[in-house]
């Protein structure tokens, strides 16, 4: 099971409990619950926790609003983990919405969650994203909304172009699309990466792809979103050397 899931269910579960929260996805506890020796609490984990808390609580937000105000009523979150949004947003009628991950990650979170019923028309798509994958079910005709939510980080150059490329093709005319950037730029991140025990993790971020550039170039209109000013307009204290923040982009 993704350790990286666990660790976003983990401050969503948090950020969930908040009498000012912003958002609410209590079912993020019943993984937390399921695997509790997964993720640290003390030691070097606990800094990389607290360096990835604020964005995450900022970008499960940012991405929410993104969703709930597209008009493309097929959805597509990729690398979805443990992602309740199926659950918990107020779909609008006729919202198809896959989640693509590996399988072992639906098989932990399916589990858990056999006696939820999705707010909108469910999909799961076990796969490996780097493999040639498609989507069971998918229209390729309609506008789509595909999320890349704490996923570009993990991938190279030429991994993320695969996969853009990917999109780009299944993309109807009026398809959106939205991920964080800048992250890696982050003071917090760049310390955070050198803490003992925490290149576990840090040895999988990797970036490099301009996707603005990359989007553009491929005839998206892009959007940059400061994570600072939506922080800062949800009354979030931003943490020092905090860095980076979103690109939406529309076909
Ligand atoms: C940091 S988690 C983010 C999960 C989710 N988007 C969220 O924000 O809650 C990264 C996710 O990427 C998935 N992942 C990593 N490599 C993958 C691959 N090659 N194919 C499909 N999913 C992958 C992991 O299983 C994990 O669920």
């Amino acid at each position: 099971m993704s350790k990286t899931a666990l660790g976003v269910a983990r401050v969503r579960a948090f950020e969930s409990r908040r009498p000012d929260r912003l958002f609410d996805d209590s079912l993020a506890q019943r993984f937390v619950d399921a695997a509790p020796d997964a993720f640290p609490v003390d030691g070097p984990m606990t800094t990389i926790g607290a360096v990835f808390h604020h964005h995450a609580v900022i970008r499960t937000r940012f991405l929410d609003d993104f969703l709930l105000a597209s008009e493309c009523r097929q959805v597509v979150l990729l690398a979805a983990g443990l992602d309740t949004r199926a659950f918990r947003l107020d779909w609008p009628d006729g919202t198809t919405l896959f989640e693509a991950d590996l399988p072992e990650v639906f098989a932990f979170k399916d589990a858990l969650l056999s006696d939820e019923v999705p707010r909108c028309d469910r999909r799961v798509v076990a796969m490996d994203l780097r493999d040639d994958w498609n989507l069971p079910g998918f229209d390729a005709t309609k506008p789509t909304a595909w999320v890349a939510e704490g996923l570009l980080i993990y991938l190279d150059e030429a991994e993320t172009d695969t996969l853009l490329s990917k999109v780009d093709q299944l993309s109807a005319p009026g398809s959106e699309i939205a991920f964080e950037r800048g992250l890696g730029d982050s003071e917090l991140l760049k310390k955070a990466r050198d803490l003992p025990g925490v290149s576990e993790y840090s040895k999988l971020w990797k970036g490099g792809l301009d996707t603005g550039r990359w989007l553009t170039g491929h005839g998206w209109r892009t959007h940059d979103h400061d994570g600072r000013a939506l922080a800062e307009r949800w009354g979030r204290v931003v943490p020092e050397g905090s860095a980076g923040g979103f690109l939406t982009a529309t076909k």
